[in-house]
């Protein structure tokens, strides 16, 4: 059973610290002018020694669960275990020190890497070519998003194609990421069975359709059997499809979009690909597509003329770059990597297993819980805390972390009521998940004033979770209310 540490540690600037060293002006070559307006007399970071500074983050680290820690059934996250294996070589020198602007005859190993690591998405998605650019999976939406409308403006199309079609059972990013590219969004139900309402499906996707946008398995965890005949009703509309390939790890070796019929996929390789998901960490959300949407792709592209690497393919109808030079590499190598070691088998191996795990957790929790939709899930499923004298979701969730057992995503996704997101991956025991199940099966036997004032034993107790979301104060400065420096204002 996991406790956390609590310790009563001040922020990085708040530190007390000893006087170090100060650095003599005259040691510094060159003089960089440094305009007037950004210039500062200090840079509010006072004076800290190493030590401190090491013991500050130990001492986080020790008030942190993360996927070393423990089971981390967080939904949609996919937080398996990530095998050292990964970190070990993305920290080798040649990966680590290397810089984008060398020359490529010294980085041809980063080249051939990129490379491969394209070829082997590739078959993963059975996507025609792929971008390793984008930074997160919202990005990689965006970006999928942006060839659309590019797409459709070559074909004279894009004052008519103004729509993209997204269940109501999707990620937020999906809608969200249509607007930003332009879109209006339209949004399907799903029938009581938690797939797409298929004659509704038909509705919404005419001939304003650009895309019709989707996430299989759900995120409900199930699989869309009617995945065919939507993609060809889309394609015969002229709309194009876009696979939400954020979770993988329902179907990775065991089918590919490309067989569903989508034409554009984005990964997540900071989930299924051997970096976590969770506390907004670098990510990496590559995008594949069909040959007839190759050349709208970012550049650069690693191309390889059968003896060197190069870095310089520009697609023709690029739509420019969305992010700086090759995104994240440190994740790409770690993704590289992590399919090396398990190759095609361990892949598929490690779906079925992710299956199973997620099936044996859902047949437990239907026992004492609803678990709306259909019965057979894929790598995830979402139990419904509704019923006589059932605790809210959000009060099973405080209540397991303070017992020291990491709690699943929670109200989301957003058609079920009450939800509780449980993903438990291919790298959960049967222990812990038995040690899981039975937490939540004791939590609806206590009673409700148990709940009130949990979590009792952390550091951050009970939060005020509605004041949370309607007046955040994402930075320190607006926490403590000081006024923003006008020269800063004049700089930003
Ligand atoms: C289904 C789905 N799509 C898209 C995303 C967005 O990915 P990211 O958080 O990397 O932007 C997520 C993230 O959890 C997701 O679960």
């Amino acid at each position: 059973m996991y406790h956390q540490a609590v310790f009563d540690e001040p922020i990085i600037l708040d530190l007390k610290g000893r006087r170090t060293i100060k650095i003599p002006l005259e040691d510094v070559k060159f003089k960089i002018e440094v305009p007037e307006i950004m210039r500062r007399e200090s840079s509010g970071m006072g004076d800290r020694e190493e030590f401190s500074v090491i013991r500050h983050y130990v001492k986080l680290s020790e008030m942190n669960f993360g996927v070393d820690s423990g089971f981390y059934p967080l939904g949609s996250c996919t937080m398996k275990y990530n095998p050292k294996i990964n970190d070990e070589i993305a920290n080798l020198e040649g990966f680590r020190m290397i810089h984008p602007l060398q020359d490529t005859n010294e980085v041809q190993g980063a080249l051939r890497l990129l490379y491969e690591l394209t070829e082997s998405l590739k078959k993963i998605t059975g996507m025609d070519e792929i971008t390793l650019q984008p930074l997160a999976g919202a990005g990689g939406e965006f970006t999928g998003l942006s060839i659309v409308r590019e797409y459709f403006d070559c074909k004279k199309q894009c004052d008519t194609r103004t729509e993209v079609v997204v269940p109501d059972s999707a990620h937020g990013s999906n809608p969200a990421s249509s607007h930003m590219a332009g879109f209006e969004v339209v949004q399907i139900q799903s029938t009581p069975d938690g797939t797409v309402d298929i004659e509704k499906f038909k509705e919404a996707v005419t001939e304003k359709t650009a895309a019709f946008m989707i996430t299989n398995p759900n995120t409900l965890g199930i699989f869309e059997d009617k995945i065919v005949e939507m993609a060809n009703y889309a394609h015969s509309k002229g709309a194009l499809l876009y696979y939400d390939g954020a979770n993988l790890n329902g179907i990775m070796g065991k089918t590919t979009p490309a067989k569903m019929g989508f034409d554009i996929v984005h990964l997540n390789l900071h989930k299924t690909f051997s970096t976590p998901h969770g506390g907004g960490g670098p990510g990496s959300g590559p995008v594949g597509v069909v040959e007839k949407l190759k050349d709208f792709l970012p550049y650069p592209l690693v191309t390889f003329d059968g003896k060197n690497y190069h870095n310089d393919y520009v697609p023709p109808k690029t739509i420019g770059k969305v992010a700086s030079f090759y995104g994240n590499f440190g994740v790409l190598v770690r993704a590289w990597t992590y399919i090396k070691m398990m190759g095609e088998e361990g892949l598929r191996d490690a779906c079925e297993t992710a299956v199973l795990n997620s099936n044996y957790m859902r047949k437990k929790f239907q026992e004492f819980m609803p678990v709306p939709g259909k019965t057979i899930k894929k790598h995830e499923f979402v139990a419904s805390s509704v019923g006589a004298n059932m605790p809210k979701a959000g009060d099973i969730a405080k209540h397991l972390i303070d017992n020291g057992i990491h709690a699943p995503t929670i109200y989301f996704p957003l058609i079920v009521p009450e939800a509780l997101m449980i993903e438990p991956t291919e790298s959960a025991t049967k222990a812990e998940m038995d040690q899981f199940v039975e937490a939540v099966r004791q939590a609806l036997k206590l009673p409700h004033e148990t709940f009130e004032k949990e979590p009792l034993n952390l550091k951050v107790t009970r939060i005020d979770d509605v004041d949370a979301s309607k007046n955040p104060k994402p930075t320190l400065r607006l926490a403590r209310k000081e006024q923003r420096e006008p020269l800063q204002q004049q700089v930003i």
